[in-house]
Parts: C-alpha cells; sequence; structure tokens
C-alpha cells in the first residue's frame, strides 16, 4: 500500500522522544526525563468525591454532548484562576481545551500556512515545535538568558521576519530550561508585539509552581491591545490525565477558537469538566498547589546540591526558582546523544537537547527534570550522570 500522506504527517517514523521515554521508563533506569508531576500528590480521593457528587446530581448533563467554548461552571472557575494571573475577565473570554497541548494545535491551525514564520525561544518545548513543524512553520530562534527571551535578539528576528504570525513563549519556569522573563522583558515584548503588530502565544502551565522571587504578571495582564493569547492548564496543579486546559483570548478570537475546536472534537470531555468544576469547589486548590510547591522545591534542592557536588567542572546549568525542569550545559560537547548514551549506561534518563530547538540545536545541552523523581534517587542518580559527563568530557565527541 502506498500511502499518499499530508505534508502534515512526519516524514519518517523515528521518534527520538518516544524512545527516550520508553528507555526511561525502565524500572532500572533512574528518570530525570519525563516531564511527569508526582503522583502520590494526586487528590484521588478527593475526586472520587467530586465525581461521585457530579453523577448523582447532574450524572445526564456530564455523560451529554455539550458546548464547543466549555461547561460554563468550569469557565468560572477558570476565570477566578486567572485573578492570580493578574487576568480580570469574564467567562465569555475563556475555552476549556483538550489539554493545553490542544490549545497549542488550535492556535497553529488558525494562524499558520505552509511556510508561515514563528518566533520561539532557543530552546523551547518540544511538542510545540512538533505542532508547529506540522503545519508547516518556519522557525525563527530567539536567544535566551538567565532572564528569558533576549528582547533584542527579537526585535531583530521582527525587523527581520514582518510577515512572522507568532511569538511563541513560556514565559514563566519555562520548558526545558526552567528559567523566567524578568518583568521589564515581559512589558518589552508586549510593547514589540504591539509595534510589529504580532499575535503572541503565551503558555503557562508551570507559573502557580513558585518556591522563591516574586510572582511576575502574566504577559496578557499587561497586553492593552489584544495581542496576546493565553493559555493554561490543569495538568501540573491537578492532574494531566483530566485534559483540561484553557484559552482566554478577545470575543472576536474566541469565535475562530470555538469553530475550531467543534471541528477538532466537538468540545473537551464533559464528565471530566464537570469533575473538575466539582473539585475546585469543595476544595482549596491553593493549599494542593503548596504542598505541590514543596515537594518539588525539596527535590530541586537536592538535585542542585547534587549537581554542584558532583558534576565537572565548566558544567553550566539554569536556576530554576519554580516548575519543574532544569537545563544543563556541557562545554566542548559536539552531541547531545551522546551524553544521553553515556548516562544511559549507567541507567540514568535525561532528554538530549536537540528536539527543543526548531533549527539548529546547541550541542551539549540537556533537560532534567525532578518533579517525578522520588528523594531517594535523585543524589545517586546524579552522581551516575557526573560521571557520565566526566566521561563524555575527557572523550571529545566524534560523531
Ligand atoms: C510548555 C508546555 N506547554 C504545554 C504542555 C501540554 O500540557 P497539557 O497537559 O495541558 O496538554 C506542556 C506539557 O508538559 C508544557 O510543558
Amino acid at each position: 500500500m502506498n500511502y499518499k500522506f499530508s505534508n502534515r504527517v512526519p516524514k519518517t517514523d523515528n521518534d527520538p522522544v518516544g524512545d527516550i521515554l520508553k528507555a526511561a521508563a525502565d524500572p532500572k533506569v533512574t528518570s530525570f526525563a519525563g516531564g511527569l508531576p508526582a503522583p502520590e500528590l494526586f487528590p484521588v480521593k478527593q475526586v472520587k468525591a467530586a465525581a461521585d457528587k457530579v453523577l448523582d446530581e447532574k450524572g445526564a448533563a456530564a455523560l451529554q454532548y455539550s458546548s464547543a467554548q466549555g461547561v460554563p461552571e468550569l469557565r468560572n472557575v477558570v476565570c477566578k484562576r486567572l485573578e492570580v494571573e493578574g487576568i480580570h475577565t469574564t467567562a465569555d473570554h475563556v475555552m476549556i481545551a483538550t489539554g493545553s497541548q490542544q490549545s497549542i494545535d488550535l492556535t497553529a491551525k488558525m494562524f499558520l500556512d505552509e511556510g508561515s514564520a514563528v518566533i520561539v525561544e532557543d530552546p523551547t518545548y518540544l511538542t510545540a515545535v512538533d505542532v508547529f513543524r506540522s503545519y508547516g512553520a518556519h522557525f525563527v530562534g530567539v536567544d535566551m538568558d538567565e532572564d528569558g527571551m533576549k528582547m533584542d535578539s527579537l526585535e531583530e528576528a521582527l525587523k527581520n521576519n514582518p510577515d512572522a504570525r507568532l511569538i511563541y513563549t513560556v514565559p514563566t519556569f519555562q520548558n526545558p530550561t526552567g528559567r523566567t522573563m524578568t518583568m521589564e522583558r515581559r512589558k518589552k515584548l508586549v510593547e514589540l508585539a504591539d509595534k510589529y503588530d504580532v499575535m503572541v502565544l503565551e503558555d503557562n502551565p508551570y507559573g502557580a509552581i513558585r518556591w522563591e522571587g516574586e510572582n511576575l504578571p502574566s504577559l496578557k495582564s499587561l497586553d492593552k491591545t489584544g495581542h496576546v493569547i493565553y493559555m493554561g492548564t490543569m495538568s501540573k496543579i491537578f492532574s494531566p490525565g483530566l485534559r483540561i486546559g484553557w484559552v482566554v483570548a478577545e470575543p472576536k478570537l474566541m469565535k475562530k477558537y470555538t469553530m475550531m475546536k467543534q471541528s477538532a472534537d466537538l468540545h473537551t470531555d464533559s464528565f471530566s469538566q464537570y469533575v473538575c468544576a466539582q473539585y475546585f469547589t469543595d476544595n482549596d486548590i491553593n493549599e494542593h498547589v503548596k504542598k505541590i510547591t514543596a515537594l518539588y522545591h525539596k527535590r530541586e534542592q537536592l538535585m542542585m546540591e547534587a549537581i554542584d557536588k558532583y558534576f565537572p567542572k565548566g558544567v553550566s546549568h539554569s536556576y530554576p526558582e519554580g516548575g519543574m525542569f532544569l537545563w544543563v550545559t556541557v562545554p566542548g560537547v559536539k552531541s547531545s546523544q551522546q551524553l544521553f548514551d553515556a548516562a544511559m549506561k549507567r541507567n540514568v534518563a535525561v532528554v538530549p537537547g536537540d528536539p527543543f530547538y526548531g533549527n539548529q540545536p546547541e550541542p551539549g545541552t540537556f533537560r532534567m527534570n525532578y518533579s517525578n523523581t522520588p528523594e531517594d534517587g535523585i543524589v545517586d542518580g546524579v552522581k551516575q550522570l557526573a560521571e557520565a559527563l566526566d566521561e563524555v568530557m575527557s572523550e571529545p565527541a566524534t560523531k
């Protein structure tokens, strides 16, 4: 059979990230690879109670089709959460999506044609790269430092790409680097979006998980001209399995989003939406987020201390003040895959840097996750990883 695939379908079946995550799932392996929340904190009992209540009180509605924009009860819950981000809005500006992954997909579908330029942080969230690529995007990478996307590089990118359709950014505790964009740069980014009249897709799955530094306002809250589309999710503060995310946009865009959503999957699972809304009504989400934050902070501290003690000289890393990831750069290494292979020989998994870049990857980089590794595995895993780095750094890559 000769399948006549569309241009959106990947040309090969190579799935390096899938292969890494498969290898990392081996129980022998200490995995710093995935981006999973700590399962021991899922509020299983409370979700059971919420589900029972939903079935008892509005079972028929929860099992029925519902609106593309999402269940009003949940959109009201989302509006309350948005206050924390400095976004004061109403439920008609909010659409529920099937995770923020779908928000990225719908946004790409809405704004990109084959060859459209998308401006991204270098590096950026790898599954957003996959989505933008599937719509034929041309990537324009913008350099970052510890303070997030560099604004002079962004302006250069905007000048060189006057037809750019989107700036995609994860300004707080970015995936993969854990870095946060400063207040000054946030203001500048919003100013540039207006000046060059380009839409910004602000993706904020991790912002609530902060243990250090002051809360910074979202780009959306600074936007006076309607250039910022904001996306949030329940995945990191509650449960990724329920697949609930949201988009916040101007009413004119909201109409387009709900039409696109309708053609994609009609609506997000009604039962999940009702259960989620009920959970938020009956429980204190802020208390729950505090528990998540405390645990991740503990794990991050353990990891950072071990890194500072055992990693070879010259290796640098980011300093996250929250979220789930840190980013490591190993000097003089030509292939990130080489680092991964050396780590796997010692039964430790990380995600090599390459798939986080739309264009040319920076070699000798990798992402480490700390949220999903129990404390007793962290120090030993870092020690093994340090040995792997020693090995690779003493034998410069030939691949
Ligand atoms: C930056 C970023 N955006 C979006 C997502 C997708 O999240 P969701 O589970 O809400 O689809 C993730 C998941 O890890 C992420 O890190």
